[in-house]
């Protein structure tokens, strides 16, 4: 009776140890019929009732923003992919393998569900994927990998450099049909953005605001995550707006230099040199898209028109300050010449006359010594009298295109002054109306 009893002890050891022992992933592979070549699972999607579809879940995690290129409408990302589903075939019970509870195979036995990105236009090589696949005794799988993702996207530079932009990233199978797959996350939206704020390792300009997955219930074979980020702008306020403006009041300072040497119009030419250095670092930046021009492309075309403009009226006063000159020069000699011929005429006459005069009144009383004295009086009177007559004509004259100068030049300050003005007001105005 005892013996017995030993007996069956030992066998229910013996049976244990049995149970137990078994802690080869060999066993598991052979009970899930891996060990030979099973081609089925590679080819069927794997459900034991083809009606029911599989849920394909996919997370993707932001771990940096590398690029965004304006002028090709790409954004270059490092995204972290993490797909799962469940595979019917692969189950088996952990207890009967010594606790196995998952299991890792290469992806070539097995069938992988085929999802894409649409936005997709990065060369392939960018792709860092595991050829293993994780399964659990579930039949739950999962695969994760990582890749340099360059996606398009419409980016909208209106408000560039203020801008936001938000793209769609699209999952979709290529071959498969609504009914066989389905996409969806597992993670929440919570858990994505949290997750890639806490892996993000480089954002560039960029300021990563949410991720949010949209996936409507007509559209489930497609999953849509939305990345909207947020451009920091400091760089091209100093590299651009604040230069600009700088421009524009130093264009205004420069109606205080004088114009006599010509100094005030290089200046202006310098300045007008300096925004268009500006402008083709501009140009390098931002698309052609000729529906909507962005703001600071604007800003910085009225800032080039105004100071250009300013330019012109500066070599328009510049040519009036010549032209006085000029006529300065032409009127002195028109002058002198005529005073020659005056004079001598007027000594001509005037002799004439005085002996006349001199011929009566030398009955009357008879000074000879006097006579000469009186007209060499009256010839000096004569010269300065010419003289003075001269020199104010020709003042009249220089004076005259100087003060247009003059003129010209205050009046186009204060238009010059208050149409910059209103273009700063207008663009701001604008600026405040989009953004609201
Ligand atoms: C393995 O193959 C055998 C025979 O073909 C079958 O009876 C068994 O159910 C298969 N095992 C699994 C896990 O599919
Ligand atoms: C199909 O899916 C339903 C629930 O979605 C489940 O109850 C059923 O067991 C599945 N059929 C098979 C054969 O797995
Ligand atoms: C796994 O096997 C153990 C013992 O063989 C059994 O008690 C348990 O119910 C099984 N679990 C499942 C899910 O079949
Ligand atoms: C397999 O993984 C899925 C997802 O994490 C989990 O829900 C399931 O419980 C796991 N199965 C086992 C047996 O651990
Ligand atoms: C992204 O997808 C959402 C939801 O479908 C849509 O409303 C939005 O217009 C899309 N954005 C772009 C830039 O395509």
């Amino acid at each position: 009776m005892t013996a017995l009893r030993t007996l069956a002890f030992l066998s229910l050891i013996g049976f244990s140890t049995s149970q137990t022992s078994d802690c080869s992933y060999y066993s598991l592979l052979n009970y899930l019929n891996m060990t030979a070549s099973n081609s089925v699972l590679q080819i069927m999607r794997p459900v034991k009732s083809w009606t029911n579809s599989t849920l394909v879940q996919l997370d993707m995690f932001l771990l940096g923003i590398l690029e965004v290129e304006e002028k090709s409408q790409t954004i270059t990302t490092h995204i972290w992919l993490y797909m799962s589903w469940t595979n019917e075939f692969l189950t088996w019970n952990s207890s009967d393998f010594c606790g196995i509870e998952e299991i890792t195979l290469p992806k070539s036995l097995l069938w992988i569900p085929d999802v894409r990105i649409n936005e997709d236009v990065s060369d392939t090589g960018s792709i860092q994927e595991s050829l293993l696949v994780t399964v659990n005794s579930s039949g739950w799988m999962y695969m994760s990998g990582r890749q340099r993702l360059t996606y398009t996207c419409c980016l909208d530079l209106m408000m560039f450099p203020f801008d936001t932009q938000s793209c769609n990233i699209t999952f979709s199978t290529m071959s498969l049909n609504e009914k066989t797959i389905k996409l969806g996350t597992f993670n929440s939206d919570e858990v994505l953005n949290k997750v890639s704020a806490e892996a993000m390792v480089t954002m560039g300009e960029w300021d990563l605001k949410s991720l949010i997955t949209f996936n409507g219930p007509r559209a489930r074979n497609r999953l849509r995550y939305m990345v909207t980020m947020e451009r920091k702008p400091m760089l091209y306020v100093i590299n651009l707006i604040v230069p600009l403006f700088f421009f524009l009041i130093l264009d205004l300072a420069s109606f205080f230099i004088s114009e006599a040497r010509g100094e005030k119009l290089s200046f202006k030419v310098t300045i007008l040199l300096s925004i268009s250095v500006l402008l083709l670092i501009l140009q390098d930046m931002l698309p052609s898209t000729e529906k909507s021009l962005p703001m600071i492309a604007m800003y910085c075309v009225g800032v080039f028109a105004l100071v250009g403009i300013s330019v012109l009226e500066a070599m328009l006063v510049t040519f009036l300050i010549d032209l006085d000159c000029y006529c300065g020069k032409k009127a002195q000699s028109s002058v002198n010449a005529s005073e020659d011929i005056q004079l001598q005429m007027g000594d001509v006459t005037e002799s004439a006359e005085a002996e006349e005069r001199g011929q009566a009144k030398e009955d009357r009383c008879y000074l000879p010594d006097h006579r000469d004295l009186l007209k060499l009086i009256l010839d000096e009177l004569r010269a300065v009298r010419e003289e003075a007559g001269r020199q104010y004509k020709e003042n009249k004259k220089r004076g005259c295109y100087r003060r247009l100068a003059e003129i010209t030049d205050h009046v186009f300050f204060v238009l010059y002054f208050s149409a910059s003005a209103l273009f700063l007001a207008f663009m701001y105005l604008v600026w405040i109306a989009k953004v609201i």
